[in-house]
């Protein structure tokens, strides 16, 4: 069921995480600053990795920042109390992330120039991803089965909501000069660098690379936030189950993929220019 959940203008939050009159402040009182840059995804779309690819940009490849500190203390959360407070007093120029949707969003940000980067991912592979991290946390209910996640996952009973809804509303942005859409499919660091007005040279891009592979960040577990909260329990191998593209059709059935695709091509066919890489393919 969905009893670990609270709803706010029509999102599930998982209630262990999330506070309403926290994403509420966040909304209407957080003050997004033109010089920061936000991380923003729907959740399991490769936030970690694209947190980890901008620090080691920072650092110029560097690694002991990724390897001292914790993910939420080098890009805290927007709409999560401590890290809030955080961002609040955090000197510039700051970098956090987000899974809010559209909406839900700081609305001092439309009026500032500062950046959004925005990880698209194929949402079937998005779907699998959620389904493996609730089977292996206690922060959002164990699903029984992939055919019931399915169905909640297109209905938007899932943490933070519709995939659907979270990528068209977002996409309406891509036209704008101070947002980056990026796909988990074509993870692009020279895109990045140049976005942020950052130029490395070859063998520190090198460097950016090899620290945010999925090996080298398998290795490095500050992204595992179970390890300051005592109450929550996660599986730090679900975090970097398997890493690659297409994995949904390795667990997906034909059935489900043709309900997949009927219902992704009615809510998406306003926006599909940019999701021919999320190529639906069918299960092997
Ligand atoms: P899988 O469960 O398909 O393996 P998020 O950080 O938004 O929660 O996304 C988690 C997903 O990103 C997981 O997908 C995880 O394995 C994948 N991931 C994390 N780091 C990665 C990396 N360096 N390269 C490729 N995939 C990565």
């Amino acid at each position: 069921g969905m009893s670990a959940y609270f709803w706010f203008e029509g999102i599930p939050f998982p209630a262990m995480l999330y506070k309403r009159e926290i994403i509420k402040e966040s909304r209407d009182k957080f003050v997004i600053r033109d010089e920061d840059t936000v991380i923003v995804t729907y959740p399991k779309s490769g936030t970690n990795w694209l947190i980890e690819i901008v620090c080691l940009i920072q650092t110029k490849g560097n690694p002991k920042w990724i390897q001292s500190v914790p993910t939420w203390e080098r890009s805290p959360w927007i709409e999560t109390k401590k890290e809030l407070s955080m961002l609040i007093n955090m000197e510039g120029p700051r970098l956090m992330s987000s899974h809010l949707p559209f909406h839900l969003f700081p609305k001092s940000f439309f009026r500032s120039k500062a950046k959004v980067i925005y990880v698209i991912r194929n949402p079937r592979d998005v779907l699998v991803s959620g389904y493996f991290f609730g089977r292996n946390t206690n922060l959002i209910d164990n699903p029984e089965s992939l055919g019931t996640y399915i169905e909640r996952f297109l209905k938007g009973n899932v943490p933070y909501g519709s995939w659907f809804e979270h990528t068209r509303d977002w996409l309406s942005m891509r036209k704008n000069d101070n947002f980056l859409l990026l796909s988990y499919e074509d993870m692009k660091e020279v895109t990045i660098c140049d976005f942020l007005g950052k130029k490395l040279e070859p063998d520190e891009l090198d460097l950016v690379l090899k620290y945010s592979s999925f090996q080298a960040m398998k290795e490095n577990k500050m992204y595992n936030f179970s390890i300051i909260r005592k109450d929550v329990n996660i599986n730090g191998l679900v975090l970097m189950r398997k890493g690659v593209p297409g994995d949904w059709k390795n667990h997906f059935t034909v059935a489900q993929a043709e309900n997949f695709d009927k219902v992704f091509q009615e809510k998406m066919a306003e926006t599909s220019v940019l999701l021919e890489d999320l190529s639906p393919g069918s299960p092997s």
